[in-house]
């Protein structure tokens, strides 16, 4: 039975859609079936694991709104065992049509409901706001994952966040945990990454992974290729750090052995589309 696990900040661009993909991948890669859904209207996750939106017919929108079996949602990536669910423009006003939905807030958690025993992990990667679609990412998951980017009021917002975080505990989803908080896009030149570590770890204590994802070219180079950082440079700064981050989280050593599925170019999202038996 798949462990969900929802990577939220309603912060923008704090690097959750990387650090869903790239965890993601290297829990495949690690032998573990994975699903990522993705749960923005930006789609992001979508075509950083080389799916062109554009193409994307159906989305977690029909899931959510239709009462699609989300089984026929699932399109393949370019890794074994990674599967996706993608997002479309469909998804942008999924807001406000969920609000006259009856247990709207169960929606996303219902839907998967079914496939949850095909999976070990489950990673949905939320929109940076804390509406309704995070609302559903949070009501069906067992924890969340927060990255935080080693910046200038990185905690600030945070205590929005954990506060809708205990408001889904107690009214939607009591088993709900903190998953853990990633620190994200670090600086070890500079004296403020330090600082936003050092405040992370004070006020987090444990629950701050060991491994702090450095800023890297590549890693912001790869979603444009439709890769993950393991198969676009598996020798980068960020591969490596997503790798440990990966063994740290799973609290398991793996050796890698990568296994391309299919060879092909970004952005054919229509033709990987299948359903998975
Ligand atoms: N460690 C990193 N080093 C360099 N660039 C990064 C890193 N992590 C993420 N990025 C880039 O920074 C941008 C924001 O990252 P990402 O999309 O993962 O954040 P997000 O929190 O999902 O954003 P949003 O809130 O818009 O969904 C992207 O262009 C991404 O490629
Ligand atoms: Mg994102």
């Amino acid at each position: 039975m798949a462990k969900i696990i929802s990577v939220c900040n309603q912060k923008g661009g704090v690097g959750k859609t990387t650090t869903a993909i790239n965890l993601a991948s290297f829990i495949a890669l690690a032998g573990r079936n994975v699903l990522v859904v993705d749960c923005d209207p930006q789609a992001n996750a979508t075509s950083g694991l080389g799916i062109d939106k554009k193409q994307v017919k159906e989305s977690i929108y029909n899931a959510l709104i239709d009462n699609k079996d989300i089984s026929q949602l699932l399109v393949n990536t370019k890794l074994t065992n990674l599967y996706l669910v993608p997002s479309n423009v469909h998804l942008t006003g999924v807001e406000v049509e969920l609000v006259s939905i009856e247990g709207r807030e169960f929606r996303l958690k219902n839907a998967l409901e079914n496939i949850r025993p095909a999976f070990d992990y489950i990673i949905l990667d939320a929109p940076p706001s804390l509406g309704l679609l995070t609302i559903n990412a949070l009501t069906a998951s067992n924890s969340a994952l927060i990255p935080l980017q080693c910046e200038y009021y990185a905690l600030e917002g945070l205590s929005q966040l954990l506060s809708t975080i205990n408001l889904v505990r107690q009214n939607l989803n009591p088993h709900l945990e903190i998953e853990g908080i990633l620190l994200t896009m670090a600086d070890f030149r500079t004296k403020l990454t330090d600082e936003v570590i050092k405040e992370a770890r004070n006020f987090f204590q444990h629950k701050v992974y060991r491994t702090v994802i450095p800023r890297s070219i590549k890693l912001g180079e790869a979603p444009g290729f439709g890769m993950p950082i393991i198969l676009y440079d598996k020798n980068s700064h960020g591969a490596r750090s997503y790798y440990e981050f990966a063994k740290e989280f799973l609290g398991v050593d793996f050796p890698i052995d990568i296994e391309i599925k299919e060879k092909k170019e970004p952005a054919d999202g229509e033709k990987s589309i299948r359903q998975r038996a």
